[in-house]
C-alpha cells in the first residue's frame, strides 16, 4: 500500500475536490529560485503538475513544457488556466492525464524535469521505480529539479522527508547522476507555516542516457 492507501487515486481526486492545500497561486518560491539558478532546457515535463502554476511560469519564461498528472480535474483546470494566457504562450505548453510513475510510457525525452512535491509522496519501492523511470526521460545531459519536505510528520496522508543523504545514495555517480547543487529551503503552503525543504538539480551523465 502507498503512502496515500490503496487508491492514491481516488485520495488526490478527493483532495482536488476543494484548492488542495500547496496550491499558493503561483509555482513555490523556492523552485523558481532553483530554476534561476540552473536554466532548464526545453522541453520540460512537469510531474505531478496540479493545476499548473509551474507548468505555466516555465512557459511565460520561454521554455516549452509538458505538465501530466494523473488528476483529470487537475488537468482541466491547468488547462483552462492556458487557455487565458496570450497565444503564444499557451502554444508552448500541454496538459496531459497521465501516471508520474511510468514516464516511459509518454514515449518522450526530455531536457528537464521538474519535481515540485512528486518524490516526496513516495515509499521506497516506488521511489526507486521513480528515478529509473527519470533516466529513461532525460536527454544526454538533462537535468532533475526536485523540492520536497525535509521533514516526517507522524500524520497519516502527508508527504515523506528526503533529505540530503537519500539524494546523494539515489542519484549515485556510479548510477549515472551528477548532483549540480544540493541544499536546504522551505515549501509553503496555504494552511500551515513553511516546512523545511530539500532543492537539487542532478543532470543525467550523457555516457549513461538511453536512447527511446
Ligand atoms: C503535492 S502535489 C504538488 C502539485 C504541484 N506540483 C505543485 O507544486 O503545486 C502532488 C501532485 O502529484 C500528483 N500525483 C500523485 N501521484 C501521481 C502519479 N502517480 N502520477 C501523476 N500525478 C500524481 C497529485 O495529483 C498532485 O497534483
Amino acid at each position: 500500500m502507498s503512502r496515500f492507501g490503496d487508491d492514491p487515486l481516488a485520495f488526490f481526486n478527493a483532495v482536488y475536490r476543494e484548492l488542495p492545500p500547496w496550491e499558493i497561486g503561483e509555482p513555490q518560491p523556492d523552485m523558481a529560485a532553483l530554476l534561476a539558478r540552473h536554466p532548464p532546457a526545453s522541453p520540460v515535463l512537469d510531474v505531478g503538475c496540479g493545476s499548473g502554476d509551474l507548468a505555466l511560469f516555465l512557459a511565460q519564461q520561454g521554455c516549452q513544457v509538458l505538465g501530466i498528472d494523473f488528476v483529470a480535474p487537475a488537468i482541466a483546470a491547468a488547462q483552462s488556466k492556458a487557455s487565458a494566457l496570450p497565444a503564444d504562450v499557451a502554444r508552448r505548453v500541454d496538459f496531459q492525464v497521465a501516471d508520474a510513475l511510468a514516464l516511459s510510457r509518454l514515449e518522450r525525452q526530455f531536457g528537464a524535469v521538474v519535481d515540485s512535491g512528486f518524490l516526496h509522496l513516495l515509499d521506497s519501492e516506488q521511489s526507486e521505480r521513480y528515478v529509473a523511470e527519470l533516466a529513461v526521460a532525460l536527454r544526454p545531459g538533462g537535468r532533475y529539479y526536485l523540492h520536497a519536505f525535509a521533514v516526517e510528520f507522524p500524520v497519516p496522508n502527508v508527504p515523506r522527508s528526503v533529505d540530503a543523504n537519500e539524494i546523494q545514495a539515489r542519484f549515485s555517480a556510479a548510477n549515472g547522476w551528477r548532483i549540480l547543487d544540493l541544499y536546504a529551503g522551505t515549501f509553503l503552503s496555504r494552511v500551515a507555516p513553511p516546512v523545511p525543504a530539500t532543492c537539487a538539480c542532478i543532470e543525467r551523465m550523457a555516457a549513461f542516457t538511453q536512447g527511446l
